[in-house]
């Protein structure tokens, strides 16, 4: 086993001659190419950008739904920072916020401040928890409240397993690693493994490529996902051997399901309808607590202010970050009262978490993100998107399946539209003319063959057309190198 991810390992890694003919390949300007070198030169190998993008392109600017290389190339924003700039980038209102409380207050620790205690407020406002009130607990980063957030829930059940779906994506620290189902990345916690974290986990219901297989003939993808998923649970959770022990007695060691609504980093994937509804059911006959992490899905990508609001489930705990903090890093757990106050003083600290800039910036966006008719525009803008999209995918036979709410797009790519087969090559192909043509996205998937569609909620409709054009010439492109 521990030769295998050695093995894997040695697969992943890569060479100064890789890097060198990136660098020389890339269809970047001079300037660019010499931040390039600098960067590999003083930055880990192991980055991000390494593996999303051949190169990622060097950004020195951006403005709103556009990014400013160092060779001043304009690139279509659809990634907005992994919706952290969901607003914008530099939205104005942002900024002068910034401004003015930086001359006031910067820091104050992990410490009370009238920003904070707005911001809380105003989460608990505008989060649905089940049972009525709830309470606040800030963090930095999206995994670091997905770490609080289990620990809450372990803390107040006594119980140590958590449920999550594969495919999930809750962080990488090495006990949200334990969530995440990308194996690819385990071996890079060789030789101490995410293994002993108490984490068991659920087939997804993914309609398209369903974890299940095909449906007979004239029954619908998605009713019979989430049917062989309810089985799934009933077998399991009635078996005398569970790993669960015994549920239906009310004695599971089960403290919590934590699952994306939909799933982003899988490649912005909506599961079959009556997902959550499923879940919450089950965690109240099992006594079981629903954590829903809506740190990509929440505070308006999906045209909702959270994810689950689409199936009007409320979860015990709900977690976001991302654009919480208005492009600062800041993120939150709402749960539960009474989960929350199990705890006593002294339970959770972190020197960063409720960073005052974070907080204000914070409370700026949720007034903007709140306010009158916004949400209203992101659906009538998304629908635009999308009904581009399906335009292009009449032209297109690559595209074989669409699915968006709001700003949340995911397109997946296939070689045949009978059998679904993925088409990995092709996509690879198309992020990268993209990124020549001068537009950004994420290419991900259980078949490396979807891109998530992030644009910032504020894109404006021509810049909506500019990507459609891109997007119409480079499958065009693909068609005619791959043969189709
Ligand atoms: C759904 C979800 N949960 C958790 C995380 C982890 O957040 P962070 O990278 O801030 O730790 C991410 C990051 O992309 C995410 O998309």
């Amino acid at each position: 086993m521990m030769d295998d991810y050695l093995a894997q390992r040695k697969r992943m890694q890569i060479s100064q001659a890789e890097i060198d003919r990136r660098i020389a390949d890339a269809p970047f300007g001079p300037t660019s190419k010499k931040w390039a070198s600098r960067w590999l030169s003083a930055e880990s190998w192991g980055q991000v950008g390494l593996a999303l993008f051949d190169l990622p392109p060097i950004v020195e600017r951006a403005e709103n739904d556009l990014l400013i290389d160092a060779d001043g190339k304009e690139y279509v924003d659809l990634l907005a920072g992994f919706s952290v700039s969901s607003l914008g980038q530099c939205n104005k209102e942002i900024a002068e916020v910034i401004r003015n409380q930086a001359g006031t207050l910067v820091h104050y620790f992990d410490l009370p401040h009238p920003e904070r205690i707005k911001l809380a407020e105003r989460l608990k406002e505008i989060s649905p928890t089940a049972g009525g009130d709830s309470r606040v607990l800030f963090g930095v980063t999206g995994a670091d409240a997905i770490e609080l957030a289990v620990r809450a829930a372990r803390f107040y059940t006594g119980r140590p397993m958590i449920l999550t779906a594969f495919g999930d994506y809750h962080g990488v620290t090495y006990s949200t690693m334990a969530l995440t189902g990308k194996g690819g990345m385990w071996a890079y916690f060789y030789p101490v493994l995410p293994h002993c974290e108490g984490v068991g986990y659920f087939p997804f219901p993914y309609p398209y490529q369903s974890p299940f297989g095909r449906p007979p003939a004239g029954e619908d993808d998605q009713a019979w996902c989430l049917d062989r998923l309810r089985d799934y649970f009933e077998y399991y959770f009635r078996s005398k051997e569970s790993p669960y022990r015994e549920v239906k007695g009310g004695i599971t060691n089960v403290a919590a399901f934590v699952v994306e609504p939909f799933q982003s980093s899988a490649g912005y994937i909506l599961p079959s309808a009556g997902y959550l509804k499923l879940l919450r059911r089950l965690a109240d006959e099992y006594g079981i607590l629903l954590i829903v992490d809506e740190i990509q899905t929440g505070l308006g990508r999906t045209g909702k202010l959270w994810a689950s609001d689409w199936e009007d489930v409320r979860p015990d705990m709900l977690v976001t970050s991302k654009a919480l903090g208005g492009g600062l890093p800041l993120s939150a757990v709402v749960a539960r009262a009474d989960i929350l106050e199990a705890w006593g003083p002294g339970a959770h600290v972190s020197t960063q978490a409720g960073n005052v800039l974070a907080c204000a910036a914070g409370n700026k966006a949720l007034e903007l993100l709140t306010a009158n008719g916004f949400l209203d525009k992101v659906r009538a803008d998304g629908a635009y998107f999308e009904a581009g999209l399906t335009a292009l995918a009449k032209k297109h036979p690559l595209i074989g399946h669409i699915n968006a709410r709001g700003m949340y797009i995911g397109l997946e790519l296939v070689r045949n539209r009978d059998t679904r087969e993925p088409a990995p090559d092709e996509a690879g192909f198309i992020l990268k003319e993209c990124v020549r043509e001068g537009m950004v996205f994420e290419k991900g998937g259980y078949f490396h063959n979807r891109f998530q569609l992030i644009p910032p909620l504020t894109i404006r409709r021509s810049t909506i057309d500019r990507a459609l054009g891109i997007f119409d010439r480079v499958f065009a492109a693909a068609e005619r190198k791959f043969g189709r």
